[in-house]
């Protein structure tokens, strides 16, 4: 192995047993191209400064001059890095003891209306400071690496007051997550008394000129108990004047209007949707909002999964996330996403692969780089630890992640 002059990189990924990537060159990708998956066998990937200059079958590898370096794929497979558009990763301490009373049979809306749940991350979030919040992500940004995800995003919402919900923007956007400012996740103990209307009047006027500056998109938890259609919709329209791409948590426990009111205002996505029943399906399917899949939330939290089949054959946009936080859903991992998606939510592997990946990247904006493996677009692998693709989502919990590219540089190592 030679290494490459300082200021360039070439990498080549070489004897991979497949290289697999979401087909076409469009994105959202649904109807039947959603299970559309281009694989070539015995194949490499060459990367060069930081982006894929060529995917190709070994026979065609080209001589190449000059320094390279080389990863061997031998019985490897290769994905596009995956992308999470859809956590809570920035959040302090954790809520392991809740865990705990569910197990033994609390309710999650019951312990969040008792003053826990949202709310006793909040807690730790406030007190934990700009450093300690740094210190927790970078924590949880490695665990989401190792698991393939080489994009991420990021919510606010664990801050509820102007100081903590702007750090937590910053925290994200400074560890290269895309920050999204879920400002209207919960009605902090401070606006209890003066009602949701209040601290969205609040939000607005407070918070929003800054948190424009520094996040992507809006999100807002429609929901009994958190917020209703009303007040997201005075939320997400003010978010939308200053420049905000919008995103909804809605259908997660009841219907309350948030389809609706995603495709209204032209949403980015709605995220959770276990509630949504046939009208909610063909009204997203008739649309351009996202319909992103968080099954390991209802897992967690021993809820119904989100009609994942009915989406997909209808003809909607789906994406496929974690929803990584640490109340309802404390698991980082896409491939096991994955897995839930084709045994529990009736996807194709194939089907789960665009959806964490092209998919996924045109709900942060970023399907023009990420998302697939083609030339032109940033060098982010993933190489499976098996000889077919498909045990991204097949090897349920297992060791499937091999090595992670970022940018055209080894970033995560399975093996020593
Ligand atoms: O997407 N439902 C609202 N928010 C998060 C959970 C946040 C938490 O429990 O801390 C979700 O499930
Ligand atoms: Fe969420």
């Amino acid at each position: 192995m030679t290494s490459a002059p300082p200021g360039s990189s070439r990498l080549l990924i070489r004897d991979l047993a497949q290289v697999a990537t979401p087909a076409g060159r469009s994105a959202p990708v649904r109807g039947a191209a959603l299970g559309e998956i281009d694989v070539v066998e015995d194949a490499f990937v060459l990367c060069e400064d930081g982006l894929v200059t060529q995917v190709g079958a070994m026979r065609e590898l080209p001589q190449l001059a000059g320094p390279v370096e080389e990863l061997d794929g031998r019985d490897l497979s290769a994905v596009p890095g995956l992308v999470d558009c859809h956590t809570h990763a920035c959040f302090a301490g954790d809520r392991v003891d809740e865990f705990a009373l569910r197990a033994a049979g609390a309710g999650y809306e019951e312990l969040h209306a008792a003053g826990g749940g949202i709310l006793s991350t909040v807690r730790a979030t406030r007190a934990a400071g700009e450093e300690g919040l740094r210190a927790a992500l970078a924590r949880h940004r490695d665990w989401m690496l190792r698991a393939g995800t080489t994009t991420f995003e990021a919510k606010s919402g664990y801050g509820l007051d102007r100081e903590t919900e702007l750090a937590q923007l910053r925290v994200i956007r400074d560890a290269g997550g895309v920050p999204t400012w879920l400002g209207a996740h919960a009605i902090p103990p401070e606006f209890e008394r003066e009602g949701g209307d209040a601290y969205v009047e609040f939000l607005l006027r407070e918070v929003l000129p800054e948190a424009a500056m520094l996040a992507e998109a809006a999100d807002v938890f429609v929901e009994r108990g958190a917020f209703d259609a009303e007040q997201a919709r005075r939320y997400l329209t003010a978010c939308r004047r200053a420049g905000l791409e919008l995103r909804l948590h809605g259908d997660q426990f009841t219907e309350s209007g948030a389809v609706a009111l995603a495709i209204e205002l032209g949403a980015r996505s709605i995220d959770h949707l276990e509630a949504t029943g046939p009208q909610g399906v063909a009204a997203l399917a008739a649309s351009d909002v996202v319909a992103v899949l968080l099954p390991a939330s209802a897992l967690f939290l021993a809820r119904p999964m989100p009609p994942g089949r009915a989406l997909a054959e209808s003809g909607a946009a789906v994406a496929l996330a974690t929803d990584f936080n640490p109340g309802s859903a404390f698991c980082e991992s896409l491939p096991l996403v994955c897995g839930l998606a084709c045994t529990q939510l009736g996807l194709s592997p194939a089907q789960a692969l665009s959806a964490c990946t092209v998919n996924a990247a045109h709900v942060l904006g970023r399907a023009d780089r990420k998302g697939r493996l083609a030339p032109g677009l940033d060098a982010d692998v993933v190489l499976l630890a098996a000889d077919d693709w498909r045990y991204l989502a097949y090897h349920l919990g297992g060791p499937v992640v091999d090595t992670v590219v970022r940018g055209g540089r080894v970033v995560a190592r399975a093996r020593a």
